[in-house]
């Protein structure tokens, strides 16, 4: 990992709130003997309220912000996912609609107006937003685009009982809180953040938490006895097991970057897969820009899978992006879309298309995980499942 990229702050506002929020870890990891896991520095960075990188008003999301999620490049990500979902729902004839982490709140828009359109509409669509900037930014546009449909939309701030329905995570789990892990010769350490004279530091400690013991051996069997770095994301099973007990009847979809536990923690990944996103620039260190950085690394989703198995869920597909989205229609989505656009914008869409479905763009990279409770089979998870991979 390269230590101390300089990526100016742009924006004098910004790097105060960045320096309040430096002040307030700093004092946590004295408070806590000099070292903090990274796990709880990245929380820190992006979940403190009023300061973290979901917590504050900055622009995330889409062209001017840092990244771009698939919502936000095309309606036909989730339109078709709206058809595979319309399939769920006709099966539990009443249903709602839980999506996790909804960013500007464009997917509810674009799921909403097709389940309309297939006349397959949930009785509700709830939205579990940790960050209240972006729950305004969403309950904005839901009311800007759809003024009829507005009152289905409600806001919750724990995970709901008794859930009957389908669930969504979109790049939900790699923005989740990652222990990072170094192998060496002489055995495995948990990285921490430490305090230097030039601001923070790395500092590795012996690992007291017994499943991120269990979860080294594992990777240990799997890259034998070099040098290695890498990540565990215990929160993001801790997450699916309150999802999954959660979930009395319906479906879970999950869909984010990330492999199966043997291609992760491949040999040959000796840095594992944690990246830092400044205005779409993408570097590989997380001890500066605190705040006004995302944080992501890549999902174990072979470590999912088997979280979701042990809650009872059954695991109905895996899928890469590309073959999902096909299952889901989309090229018949996206000549309806042709229909109803002028030809400059259909250049757009198009270009978008491409994007969304291409092996080196998000087609391969993205992945769809499809966990079920008590559900008929779904014809449309048959095609290039590859479930054999997990
Ligand atoms: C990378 S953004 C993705 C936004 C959106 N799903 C999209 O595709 O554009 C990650 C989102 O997950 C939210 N988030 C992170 N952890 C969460 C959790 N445990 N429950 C619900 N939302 C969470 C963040 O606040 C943020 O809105």
């Amino acid at each position: 990992m390269t230590d101390f990229v300089t990526i100016a702050a742009d924006d004098p506002q910004a790097q105060d709130y960045s320096d309040q929020l430096k002040r307030q870890i700093a004092a946590r990891i004295e408070q806590q003997g000099g070292w903090l896991s990274f796990a709880d520095y990245m929380h820190d960075c992006l979940y403190t309220p009023g300061l973290g990188y979901y917590s504050a008003g900055s622009h995330k999301l889409g062209a001017g912000g840092d990244f771009t999620t698939a919502p936000e490049i095309s309606p036909l990500f989730g339109r078709a996912l709206a058809v595979h979902i319309a399939d769920i729902g006709r099966q539990l004839a009443q249903f709602d609609m839980l999506e996790f982490g909804a960013g500007s709140g464009k997917l509810a828009v674009d799921i909403l107006q097709q389940l309309k359109q297939l006349d397959a509409l949930p009785d509700h669509y709830l939205i579990l937003e940790t960050s209240a900037d972006l729950q305004q930014k969403q309950r904005e546009l839901i009311e800007k685009h759809l003024p009829t449909l507005a009152e289905r939309v409600v806001w919750l701030t724990n995970m709901p009982s008794d859930f009957k329905g389908i669930m969504l995570a979109n790049e939900v789990c790699d923005a989740m809180p990652v222990h990072l892990l170094e192998f060496s010769e002489e055995g495995v350490t948990e990285q921490g953040v430490s305090i230097t004279s030039d601001g923070f530091g790395w500092q590795n400690k012996a690992i007291e938490d017994p499943r991120l013991l269990n979860r080294a051996a594992d990777i240990r069997k799997q890259i034998g006895a070099q040098r290695y770095q890498t990540e565990v994301n215990l929160f993001a099973t801790d997450w699916l097991q309150s999802v999954a007990d959660s979930l009395s009847q319906g479906a879970i979809f999950i869909i984010d970057y990330g492999y199966p536990f043997a291609e992760y923690y491949r040999p040959e990944r000796t840095q594992g897969t944690l990246r830092c996103y400044y205005r779409q620039q993408a570097h590989d260190n997380p001890l500066v820009l605190q705040g006004l950085q995302d944080i992501t690394a890549h999902i174990d989703f072979t470590a999912l899978a088997e979280q979701a198995l042990a809650n009872g869920l059954d695991v109905t597909g895996f899928h890469e992006q590309s073959d999902f989205l096909l299952a889901g229609d989309i090229t018949l989505l996206a000549t309806e879309l042709e229909q109803e656009s002028d030809p400059v914008d259909w250049l757009k869409h198009s270009s978008a298309l491409k994007q969304l479905l291409m092996p080196g763009a998000m087609g391969h990279q993205f992945k769809v995980l499809s966990l079920c409770r008590d559900l008929d089979l779904l014809p449309r998870l048959q095609m290039q499942d590859r479930r054999y991979q997990l």
